[in-house]
């Protein structure tokens, strides 16, 4: 294994460019929606919550859920674990839940499930990065950032094996790192 850095698939530039477009466009969608709650899914959203939250011009909280992937082995089997839902009443209130990545989009379909079972006026969808060629079910995506190949990526939250999330860029992880 060596310690080169992960190639830079987008620059900090990039994405600071892109949050500020995706949190406009949220502000004037959710203008006469409040109160907004955005759902930060752990770990991964935490970088992108933090900054896309900072850069609306509307009311909004936030609440985080946390949830793991059953794995068969090394193999994930795309069934989702709940591990820790919302603390505060989702009961008529407009839910945006904001995640990191969209993969084969298992993970986002049972969380729209289970932030609807919490009564909530609407909820709707964001992601920073959506692996389109992934895809096994069809899963709302209203909100997304960028669009990338079926590669793994790091940086701005998001992980391989707990490394390089604090990386300031999305960058692709060498796959003899993987290995
Ligand atoms: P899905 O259920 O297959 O859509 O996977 C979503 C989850 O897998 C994300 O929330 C991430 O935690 C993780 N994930 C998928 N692809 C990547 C990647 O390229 N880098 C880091 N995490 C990923």
């Amino acid at each position: 294994m060596n310690d080169m850095a992960p190639q830079v698939l987008i620059s900090e530039a990039d994405i600071s460019k892109r949050v500020a477009e995706l949190a406009d466009e949220i502000s004037a969608d959710y203008a006469n929606k409040t109160p907004l709650i955005m759902v930060g899914v752990l770990k991964g959203a935490f970088i992108f919550l933090a900054d896309l939250s900072r850069r609306l011009s509307i009311p909004r909280t936030i609440e985080f859920i946390a949830v793991s992937s059953y794995e068969t082995g090394s193999v994930q089997s795309g069934a989702v674990r709940l591990v820790m839902d919302v603390r505060g009443s989702l009961v008529d209130k407009h839910v945006l839940i904001v995640e990191d990545i969209v993969d084969t989009g298992h993970t986002l379909d049972y969380l729209i499930g289970i932030m609807k079972s919490h009564g909530p006026a609407s909820v709707r969808t964001c992601t920073l990065l959506h692996k389109a060629e992934s895809a096994e079910v069809d899963v709302p995506i209203d909100y997304t950032g960028f669009s990338v190949a079926n590669e793994w990526v790091v940086g701005y939250g998001l992980d391989y094996a707990e490394k390089d999330r604090t990386l300031p860029y999305i960058g692709i992880v060498n796959p003899e790192d993987r290995a």
